[in-house]
């Protein structure tokens, strides 16, 4: 490790697959900007991996030698960074804090890691003045962990809300624009290289839940514990209920969301309907998008793409180049690296309008009654609508005002204990 600013900095990579390998052909292709950037060339010296006889997408640079051994990387006194795109978390994380004891900077795109067990990392990397650096690791090439943390650090966050996962996009896109079914597009989404190693993490949720976790550190600078928030993902959402919304005038989004709500936060993970016209129902395919409301900004609207090899590698570069100039660390954003735990709305609080989908019986007073249950909890209908007889039932479709998940859930089950429903209910969010 050299203290010389104009020495190559040199990189142990521990990971060539999708990203990895997207790493190594931006290092190719831009490896003359980024010496006119910085100063410095980028070194490859080591390139961790499991199987080192496995086709890589991208030659690995001159010089470089691929290593089964992480040692090789967290204890070399040459190397002054290590790049860890492996995924997993405990692998990564004995990797991070063996690299961090050995003095190494770090740049990761491992939010998984970093969202439920980040805090010890972070802890050792402000003790030994080391960045730990993680752009990658929420929305792909989206620069919204450094837009957080430097260029609207002097906002104070209302809200936060989000595509934050690649892979559900893609599915839901494809279903309601293609009609293709949910297992095709997934297939496709893997081949493309935007699903985790691990594709339930996309499709239940979590993955969007652990970016959302990170992007709630950057904006208010607490802990929102990753077992707490509430988390729905796409799993089993139905194209009747796409084309339900698409009549009136919504298309169902996975949406990472967070506001404040009299000082305490209201945060989670679900499929939402998004009104047509807004910006965020208009994210097509594997793109990401944030929008995020501060207090002297307004509102900012960030979309790109949100996973994939070059754009990933695009937010690991800025990283990396961060490391080459020599800037002084700012990994969490606030002062405090280990941050206090949030106040939290509990979830049963949050109030939102919601999209209902039950399946009843075609017969008098079925309407009436549960018009009646929904009424018993103070919840009113906007709109309604019923159609022809499915396998199940009939689909009775409405949309209702603003009422809290408490009081859904009360009259839902109500509706049920009445023998009204022939399936359980569907609802869904509406963004408001
Ligand atoms: P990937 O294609 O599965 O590649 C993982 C790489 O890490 C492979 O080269 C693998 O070696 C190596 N590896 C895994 N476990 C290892 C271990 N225990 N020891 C040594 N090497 C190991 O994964 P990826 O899609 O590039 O994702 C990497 C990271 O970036 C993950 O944290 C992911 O969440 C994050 N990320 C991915 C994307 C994306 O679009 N793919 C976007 C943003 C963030 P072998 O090749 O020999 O198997
Ligand atoms: N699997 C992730 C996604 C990769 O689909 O968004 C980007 O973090």
């Amino acid at each position: 490790m050299t203290n010389d600013s104009t020495a190559p900095l040199v990189v142990g990579l521990a990971g060539c697959g999708t990203v990895g390998s997207g790493l190594l052909r931006v290092l190719a292709e831009n490896g003359d900007l980024i010496r006119e950037r910085t100063g410095r060339d980028i070194r490859i010296k080591s390139v961790l991996v499991r199987n080192p006889s496995r086709v890589r997408a991208a030659p690995l640079p001159e010089g470089a030698r691929l290593v089964t051994d992480a040692a090789l990387l967290t204890d070399d006194p040459e190397t002054d960074v290590v790049v860890e795109l492996m995924g997993g978390i405990d692998a990564p994380r004995i990797l991070i804090d063996r690299a961090l004891e050995h003095g190494k900077h770090i740049v990761t795109a491992n939010k998984a890691l970093l969202a439920e067990d980040g805090a010890g990392l972070f802890r050792k990397a402000a003790e030994k003045g080391l960045a730990l650096l993680y752009e990658a690791s929420v929305a792909g090439g989206i620069p919204i962990v450094q837009t957080l943390k430097e260029s609207l650090a002097g906002n104070r966050i209302r809200s936060l809300v989000g595509i934050l996962n690649g892979t559900s996009n893609y599915i839901l896109s494809e279903m309601t624009s293609n009609g293709l079914d949910f297992e095709t597009a997934l297939a496709q989404a893997q081949e493309q290289g935007f699903a985790e190693a691990d594709p339930t993490l996309d499709i239940d949720g979590h993955d969007a839940a652990h970016k959302l976790v990170l992007l709630i550190r950057l904006a208010y600078g607490v802990e929102y514990p990753y077992a707490e928030l509430p988390i729905q993902g796409i799993r089993g959402l139905s194209e009747l209920d796409i084309n339900f919304a698409r009549e009136f005038g919504y298309r169902i989004k996975l949406l990472g969301q967070v506001n404040e709500v009299d000082g305490r936060l209201e945060a989670g993970v679900f499929p939402t309907l998004v009104r047509h016209t807004f910006l965020l129902a208009r994210v097509g395919g594997a793109y990401n998008a944030v929008r995020v409301e501060g207090n002297a900004v307004g509102s900012l609207f960030l979309h790109g793409r949100g996973a994939g090899d070059l754009p990933t590698a695009s937010a690991v570069m800025g990283d990396l180049l961060a490391v080459a100039r020599g800037a002084r660390p700012n990994n969490t954003g606030f002062v405090r690296q280990v941050p206090e735990r949030a106040r939290i709305l509990p979830p049963e609080e949050a109030r939102s309008c919601y999209y209902v989908r039950v399946m009843v019986r075609d017969a008098p007073g079925v309407l009436r009654d549960l018009a009646g249950a929904m009424a018993a909890e103070g919840i009113s209908l906007a709109q309604i609508i019923q159609k022809p007889e499915e396998r199940c039932g009939v689909p009775l479709v409405f949309m209702t005002h603003e009422a809290s998940a408490r009081a859904m859930d009360a009259a839902l089950r109500q509706a049920a204990d009445a023998g009204l429903l022939r399936t359980p209910a569907v609802y869904y969010r509406i963004l408001g």
